[in-house]
């Protein structure tokens, strides 16, 4: 049995990268978690690990709240996206700016409809020649940041936090169980270009203290982004 904790986080694409790590420092700050995802499904590679018994791991899809699971929480966390490809159809810019937008803009939207006061949304930091409305990945990072603006603006108890790094470094576990050590890989050239990359450890930190904590993010939308994780 999984024992009721504060403050009770709901977390979507929490079983992805940066959402395990996430979810790992949420629980080891104290918080109660849930996980959604479309296939629901806990990782493999967790089957050992403590801390992922007490998550709750549940089905549950961004674009579509539940806005009665969402009446459970104080926080929603949204990690939901996709890596940022170009696209060269119609139907694929779509689906990238649904990935990156109108999925978090309609969790956004949930959680302000179910009464949470506090929405934390990873975004990510892009250079800026591709910076461009033709650049749907950019496109959809945008219209998800206008959304929790407008959460915050709505009153001084709402706040949201966005977080914006470049390139997440770490260890990624595959479906098979197979680690890819991503910061083996970058390790090369991050010393180059310091504010580019960033943990996932710190990612999943910064995550965990902004939900845990009331200042200094109360009655505002504050966007941290690169070095500044
Ligand atoms: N990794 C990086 O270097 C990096 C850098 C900057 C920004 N970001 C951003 O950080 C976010 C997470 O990145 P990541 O690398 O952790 O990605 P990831 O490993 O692909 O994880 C994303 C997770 O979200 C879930 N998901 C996707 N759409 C969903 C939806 N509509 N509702 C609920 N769950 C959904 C997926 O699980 P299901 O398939 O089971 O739903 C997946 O496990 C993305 O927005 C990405 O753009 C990543």
């Amino acid at each position: 049995m999984i024992e009721e904790k504060s403050p009770k986080v709901i977390v979507y694409g929490g079983n992805g990268f940066i959402g395990i790590h996430a979810s790992n420092a949420l629980i080891t700050s104290g918080a109660s978690v849930v996980c959604l995802s479309r296939t629901g499904h806990k990782p493999l590679h967790l089957k050992e690990e403590n801390w992922g018994k007490d998550v709750r791991w549940c089905k549950g899809d961004a674009s579509k709240p539940n806005i009665e699971l969402l009446k459970t929480a104080d926080v929603m966390v949204c990690l939901v996206g996709s890596p940022p490809l170009p696209t060269f159809s119609r139907k694929a810019y779509d689906k990238q700016f649904f990935a990156n937008g109108t999925a978090c803009v309609n969790a956004i939207e949930g959680a302000s409809q179910a009464g949470v006061k506090k929405v934390i949304l990873l975004g990510a930091k892009i250079p800026g020649v591709m910076q461009s409305k033709s650049f749907a990945y950019f496109a959809g990072k945008q219209s998800a940041l206008r959304s929790a603006k407008e959460f915050a603006s709505q009153s001084e108890s709402h706040s949201s936090i966005v977080i914006q790094p470049g390139m997440v470094t770490g260890r990624r576990v595959l479906d098979n169980g197979k680690a890819i050590r991503l910061d083996w890989m970058t390790s090369m050239i991050s010393p180059l270009l310091p504010s580019q990359f960033t943990s996932v450890e710190r990612v999943a930190q910064r995550i965990a203290h902004a939900a845990t904590n009331i200042q200094p993010y109360a009655g505002r939308c504050t966007v941290i982004a690169g070095r500044d994780i």
